[in-house]
């Protein structure tokens, strides 16, 4: 089984990600993991604080000559903002003038800022939105470079694009991963494959800023190449479909998660949704269609995975909304943390990351778990035998 954790607060000295569990003799290349952390740090509506870091990862243990050895992989991303906090991230006892300084005392509506420092018995929204924060997202990307790069080995690739920001929604059906995966060059700006469109969110995304106010917006992403059979319909935790909405809604500001035409198939007659069965030479059998999106009764169907989730708007606002100070109890407005305005273009490549990571643990589980080339036999078996 792989696992892994992410620590770190988004000014503390750094972040770090262990992974444990992934297979010896996997090829990692650190260029392929710093491609995926600009890819997080770039995008229309992105704050200052990706002025700031480089997001660069280093290697602390578990890789050796350029592969996996079997051993947990730690890596760590240094926060270059650090040095601008003083005293206010200081993990050593400070005079109380000094906490008094630092404290945050405006808890912010929509995040969880309120709910944390009631849980924790905290005086303090710091202590919470240090670690509430997204920036803990860099760890997970770092990690999923890590995932996409056994994936890779394995003939699967993963992909996202931006299909809505706002109220602008992508209109076009008629692309196929090769447009998904261009996404990125064609702008990564906005990560939507429409050009005209594209320009329309660059515009939307500046008058709200303009208007100090937030957007969200919808990613999709695509795995494909993923053999037929991870997961399995005999248990609501093996359900393949579960877990993946469990990891992509865990990614902060994410509030629904949709598996192919979720949501357009609840208003939709039968024979409109389900994707007819037909005769394949090479593969033995196909789809014409892919409404389900590559998964049917929680086990993938060798169709494309197509998965999207809906981000809200950041909460954060730079015109702030009314909220109680917790020490006074008296109404104010709320907080404001250097912020972003929309983060759904940099948001696709977190979903990424998560997708990753569900799909090496049920490979993992399906094919064993010690040596990469032992896996790729074992899927070289069984795809010959479903044929
Ligand atoms: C990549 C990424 C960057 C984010 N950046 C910000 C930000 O700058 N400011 C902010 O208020 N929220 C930001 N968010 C969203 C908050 O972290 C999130 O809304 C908050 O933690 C509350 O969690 P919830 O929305 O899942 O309830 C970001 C989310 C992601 C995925």
């Amino acid at each position: 089984m792989i696992r892994f954790l992410t620590s770190g607060e988004s000014h503390g000295p750094a972040l770090t990600v262990t992974v444990e569990g992934l297979p010896a003799g996997i090829p990692i290349s650190l260029d392929g993991i710093h491609a995926e952390m600009k890819k997080r740090m770039t995008g229309s509506g992105a704050g200052g604080r990706m002025l700031i870091e480089t997001d660069e990862v280093r290697i602390l243990s578990g890789i050796r000559f350029g592969k996996t050895i079997g051993s947990p992989v730690t890596l760590l991303i240094e926060n270059r903002d650090y040095k601008n906090w003083g005293a206010t991230m200081s993990a050593s006892e400070q005079p109380d003038e000094v906490r008094a300084a630092a404290r945050v005392t405006k808890p912010r509506p929509g995040h969880t800022d309120l709910a944390g420092v009631q849980k924790y018995a905290f005086d303090d929204v710091r202590n919470v939105l240090e670690r509430a924060s997204a920036r803990e997202t860099t760890a997970r990307v770092a990690a999923g470079a890590l995932f996409k790069q056994f994936l890779a080995a394995l003939g699967i690739e993963i992909a996202s694009h931006t299909i809505r920001i706002g109220h602008l929604s992508l209109k076009r059906r008629d692309y196929g991963f090769d447009d998904v995966k261009a996404s990125y060059a064609t702008d990564p700006e906005t990560r939507c494959i429409d050009a005209a469109l594209a320009q329309q969110m660059r515009d939307l995304i500046k008058d709200t800023r303009m208007r100090m106010d937030t957007l969200g917006g919808i990613v999709e992403t695509w795995a494909v190449g993923v053999p037929v059979g991870l997961g399995s319909y005999v248990h609501f935790d093996r359900r393949l479909d579960g877990r993946i909405a469990q990891a992509l809604m865990s990614i902060q500001s994410v509030k629904a998660v949709e598996i192919g035409d979720g949501i357009l198939s609840a208003g939709l007659p039968g024979s409109e949704v389900h994707d007819e069965i037909i005769p394949d030479g090479s593969r033995g059998f196909d789809r014409n269609t892919n409404r389900a999106g590559g998964i049917e009764g929680g086990v993938t169907n060798g169709m494309p995975i197509i998965v999207r989730v809906y981000h809200k708007p950041i909460s954060t606002l730079y015109k702030p909304m009314n909220t109680v100070d917790i020490l006074s109890r008296e109404p104010v407005k709320a907080t404001v943390e250097r912020s972003d305005i929309c983060i759904v273009p940099r948001g696709g490549v977190v979903s990424e990351a998560m997708l990753a990571y569900v799909l090496s643990n049920a490979l993992v589980e399906k094919f064993g778990g010690d040596v990469i080339g032992d896996i790729q036999a074992s899927i070289r078996t069984y795809l010959a035998r479903i044929r």
